[in-house]
């Protein structure tokens, strides 16, 4: 029987009727974003150019290509920019180039959308939605190399790629367009994620995706050196929690935060556990190339314990948990990610 108690109401229902933007909304965290903010019954238009060999997929819409607005351009053009911005209430600012390689051999390209399209969103919201509440897409990457414990946000920034200095400077510019132009921006710095929805095609981008490709195809695993670098992995729902909590949050304006699991895991473990839930790969060691060892940023592990006070967000899906639901993905969707 029902006790007639009315359930707790989720600080998540503000979105229902929300206009929101998100930029790069085809791609990994993007569509698993537009999926939850579409069933949360917010008013969503994605904007994405599916930039090549990126993680933009016409599949990640499926089934909600009728509850969302999707415009196919570019962050670069300033005309569209501005039409996209002008009525919206918030924007997630999420579409970049994001390998770290490709930006090492075409840096003016990750310059061109990093930088150049980050401050055509800026300046679209400045001059025709200056009351938009923006959460700017960073990464872990703009720390470089931190050495061992856990990395707080008040630590040395130290690029060791274009691409993770493209993307320091955009999160440098959403500060200073919210300190001197009062916009409402806050920075969200993901660690290494994985999950359902992202590209599989080739292994510039998201390591953990690509082992799981390759162990679901039942093939050798490459692991550069002894694979006991450490990393912070977060599955994706987990990185959408933090965005959709930090987007109702307009008291984080200027903040920044890691959005992080907070524990460390050797690669080599976290591989072993894809064999392990796969029930098929194998793993080769080989030695480390040379452009990969002097862009690679050794051990990492965020402290996150700035978000989880100030936005009340926890990290809820174990490591073996996302796993599997990620392996089943895979499993059954193959066809519209391998290629
Ligand atoms: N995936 C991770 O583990 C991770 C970790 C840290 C930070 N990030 C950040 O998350 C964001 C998204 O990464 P992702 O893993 O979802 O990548 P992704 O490639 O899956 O998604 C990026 C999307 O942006 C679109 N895009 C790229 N350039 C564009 C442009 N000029 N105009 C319009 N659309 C454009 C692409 O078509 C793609 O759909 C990036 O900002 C990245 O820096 C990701």
């Amino acid at each position: 029987m029902r006790s007639g108690k009315a359930a707790p109401k989720s600080p998540l229902q503000g979105y229902r009727g929300k206009k929101v933007l998100v930029t790069g909304g085809l791609g990994f965290l993007g569509s698993n974003l537009a999926h939850r903010l579409a069933a949360l019954g917010a008013d969503v238009r994605l904007l994405d150019c599916l930039l090549p060999l990126h993680g933009g997929n016409r599949h990640n819409l499926e089934g909600i290509e009728k509850r969302v607005e999707w415009i196919q351009a570019d962050i670069r053009d300033r005309a569209v920019v501005e039409a996209a911005v002008k009525d919206r209430d918030i924007l997630f600012n999420i579409a970049a180039q994001t390998s770290h390689t490709d930006s090492m051999r075409n840096p003016r390209l990750d310059a061109d959308i990093n930088i150049h399209g980050q401050l055509n969103l800026l300046e679209a919201a400045r001059l025709r939605r200056p009351d938009l509440r923006l959460v700017y897409c960073s990464t872990r990457a703009v720390y470089g190399s931190p050495g061992r414990g856990k990395v707080l946000e008040s630590g040395p920034t130290q690029p060791l790629d274009v691409y993770s200095a493209d993307k320091l400077a955009g999160e440098n510019y959403h500060r200073i367009y919210s300190s001197v132009f009062d916009l409402n921006a806050t920075i969200l710095r993901v660690a290494n994620g994985y999950g359902p929805r992202a590209q599989m095609r080739q292994p510039s981008f998201g390591i953990l995706n690509w082992f799981i490709r390759l162990a679901i195809d039942n093939a050798p695993i490459k692991i550069f050196g002894d694979g006991r670098q450490v990393r912070d992995y977060l599955y994706v729902d987990d990185i959408v929690d933090a965005f959709l909590m930090a987007g109702l949050r307009s008291d984080l304006r200027g903040e920044t935060y890691n959005v992080a699991s907070g524990k460390g895991v050797p690669l080599i473990e976290i591989v072993r556990k894809i064999l392990r839930i796969a029930g098929k790969g194998t793993i080769l060691h080989v030695p480390w190339p040379e452009t990969n060892k002097r862009i690679d940023a050794g051990d990492f592990v965020a402290d996150n314990r700035k978000i989880r006070r100030d936005a009340g967000w926890r990290a809820t899906t174990a490591l073996e948990d996302g796993l599997k639901s990620t392996i089943d993905f895979y499993e059954k969707n193959r066809r519209h990610y391998w290629g």
